[in-house]
């Protein structure tokens, strides 16, 4: 039987997944929505704009499409898995009452107080003065959280009471993340190291990928402002045997069990933000999605064919698979247009992708378009994804930054310190 995927989204994530789909044998098509220049040179794959949940539905249903992939975490908290079941649709992802374990980060909290999983010292706070009494009760540095989905722009740490104070009237009073500020989650600040521990569920088991390192600051060093990553490695080199246990017994187990239990669990994607500490290893966040950049520098290291191993979750039999691996390391580099995260130009022509091609690297489009006159411009923060694979990360790094090295456009800028920070 003839298989086609639509994958929902238009940045560097939903590139790797069609490029992932378009090497599977058991893909035969993909339609990316509303996808980018990069699916659109993707083989087999076709973009389609359908800007909301309605229109994703009717284009599923026009296309006759086996299998829907969201990407982004906003279609999912907006329910578009629940849409696309009603009508008979599969899809690889949570309803809306399972993404509130992404969409509210006191509902995921909650979750994990409840379940007995690593978590921080926190409380919720649905209003301004109790807020305000609470912000010494952790001590200082803090951390204050808006509590819905604010683009990876919310978390905001504090060192002392005034920071607090300003955070505080940010989310609150300013309402600066709108919405997503109705309610404030503060919460003890870890200190420790970080990693990406993301896999697949089928809301029993977790088929976890290699463990990796994402770089959120903007600045070489780990300076600067959060952005939504500007490089990842994998796998992560600190993450041993014994916090891969740690990680597992009392992040894993009990996470997979509170799904079980409260009847949360999905076939689909589960990424926990982990932070280790000299405590162990700590709860930051869960996401029902797959991380970007994390897919750029994952998916290529896969050996598998994607498309089975989600099949098996939505059959629910991922505990008998076991995902295979290339070996070696891998290593994106995230070319950002100037000023990113705050104010930037777009509309730039991109040279020497081709040439970034030409060493082996392989070139994931995020903020890209394709103008018929001009060729590939820039149309977002964060332009393109250059990721390559080695036998040892320094081989691995060392490929992507004489890759990322041919690209230019104007104003671009990427981080110098990807894999050695
Ligand atoms: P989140 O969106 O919750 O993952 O938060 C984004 C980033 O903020 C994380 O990757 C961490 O670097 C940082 N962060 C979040 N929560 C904490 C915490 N409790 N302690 C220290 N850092 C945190
Ligand atoms: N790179 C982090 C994320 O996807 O949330």
């Amino acid at each position: 039987m003839e298989k086609t995927i639509l994958i929902i989204g238009s940045g560097g994530r939903e590139h790797a997944l069609a490029q992932s789909f378009s090497e599977s044998s058991s893909v035969d098509s993909i339609i990316c929505s509303p996808g980018n220049a990069g699916t659109a040179s993707v083989k087999g794959c076709r973009n389609f704009p359908a800007p909301g949940n309605a229109e994703i539905l009717n284009l599923a249903l026009k296309e006759q499409v086996d299998l829907v992939v969201p990407g982004p975490e906003q279609p999912l908290a907006e329910g578009l898995v629940d849409e696309l079941k009603a009508a008979g649709i599969p899809a690889f992802g949570p309803a809306a009452a399972s993404a509130r374990l992404e969409a509210s980060k006191g509902f995921a909290r909650d979750f994990m107080a409840r379940n007995g999983v690593a978590t921080a010292d926190y409380i919720r706070c649905r209003d301004y003065d109790t807020a305000k009494f609470s912000l010494e009760r952790f001590g200082f540095p803090v951390v204050l959280k808006a509590d819905g989905l604010a683009a990876g722009k919310g978390v905001l740490i504090c060192t002392d009471r005034e920071e607090a104070e300003e955070a505080l009237d940010s989310v609150m009073l300013r309402r600066d993340f709108g919405s997503a500020g109705d309610e404030l989650v503060i919460e003890e600040c870890f200190i420790g190291w970080e990693t990406s521990i993301i896999g697949i569920t089928d809301g029993m088991s977790f088929l976890p990928f290699l463990p990796a390192k994402d770089h959120k600051r903007a600045g070489n060093g780990d300076t600067g402002p959060n952005t939504g990553g500007m490089g990842v490695i994998a796998p992560h080199p600190l993450v041993d045997g014994d916090v891969i246990k740690d990680i597992q017994d009392n992040i894993i187990t009990p996470t997979m069990a509170g799904l079980q239990k409260e009847k949360l669990g999905y076939a689909g994607f589960l990424f926990i933000g982990v932070m280790v500490t000299p405590r162990g290893a700590k709860t930051l966040e869960y996401n029902v999605r797959m991380g970007d950049p994390e897919a750029q520098a994952l998916l290529p290291l896969l050996d598998g064919d994607l498309n089975k191993y989600m099949e098996a979750a939505l059959e629910g039999r991922l505990a008998d698979v076991k995902p295979r691996w290339r070996g070696g390391a891998s290593c994106c580099v995230v070319a950002a247009s100037g000023g990113y995260p705050r104010e930037y130009k777009t509309g730039y022509p991109i040279r020497g992708i081709t040439e970034a091609e030409k060493t082996g690297c392989r070139v994931y489009c995020a903020g890209v378009k394709e103008d018929c006159d001009s060729g590939l411009l820039s149309a977002g923060g964060r332009v393109l994804g250059v990721t390559a694979l080695g036998e040892t990360l320094n081989d691995a790094r060392a490929l992507a930054y004489r890759g990322i090295e041919s690209i230019s456009f104007q104003n671009s800028w990427y981080r110098k310190d990807i894999g050695f920070s």
